[in-house]
């Protein structure tokens, strides 16, 4: 695995806050888990983020912004073009082998900690296939190529879907005084 100074290195940047590494090339060095990739997002992936911004299981779960229109999204995503390995909010999606988006990945990082908290949803049409359990593997990989320390999701209770996925997916609850379920992965870096 790259070492920090190494990404440093091929961005040409001696900070990481200098980085310029986009995530279109970290994405790609990612080997598919279960049929599924990591891309960036594309403003051609609009209508596909107003759908899921619409989606009341999504919108239940996930912070969805209150303008949900294809323009609003359209301008959403042109923001997370400029996303780097240096950057604090991280949003990919996962796309299968015809590049239909069955997911997204949001990573809102800690970079003194070098831990970040994982968001995340699977489009309605594409649930129970187990392609939840394949974002979290990506998931994983990303933060492990960011050399990312930890990943921790948190999760309303009443989550039943995304509680069992995590519970079955090799994260562990770490205890906390809210009524919110906390659930941490320990990586490899
Ligand atoms: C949570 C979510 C990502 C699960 O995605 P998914 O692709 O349907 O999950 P998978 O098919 O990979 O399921 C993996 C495991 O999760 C569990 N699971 C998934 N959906 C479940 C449900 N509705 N009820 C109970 N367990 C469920 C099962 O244990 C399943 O394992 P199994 O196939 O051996 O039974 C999806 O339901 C979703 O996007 N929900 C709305 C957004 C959301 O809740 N995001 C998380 C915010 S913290």
């Amino acid at each position: 695995m790259a070492s920090w100074s190494r990404l440093y290195q091929r961005s040409g940047a001696n900070t990481i806050s200098e980085s310029a590494l986009r995530m279109g090339e970290v994405c790609a060095e990612i080997e598919p888990i279960g049929g599924v990739r990591v891309r960036p997002w594309r403003t051609s992936d609009a209508e596909v983020l107003v759908d899921a911004w619409h989606d009341p299981e999504i919108g239940r779960w996930n912070p969805v912004p209150a303008d949900r229109t294809l323009e609003f999204a359209a301008a959403w995503i042109e923001g997370t073009s400029s996303q780097t390995v240096a950057s604090v909010g991280i949003d990919v999606v996962i796309v299968d082998a015809a590049d239909r988006i069955f997911g997204e990945i949001g990573f809102q990082v800690d970079p003194g900690r070098k831990i970040a908290e994982l968001g995340f949803w699977i489009a309605s049409a594409h649930r129970a296939h187990g392609h939840g359990r394949s974002l979290l593997g990506l998931s994983v990989a990303l933060a492990e190529r960011l050399e990312l320390v930890g990943l921790v999701a948190i999760t309303d209770a009443a989550n039943a879907a995304a509680v069992a996925l995590l519970e079955t997916s090799g994260w562990i609850e770490v205890p906390t005084t809210s009524a919110r379920r906390t659930f941490a992965r320990r990586l490899a870096a």
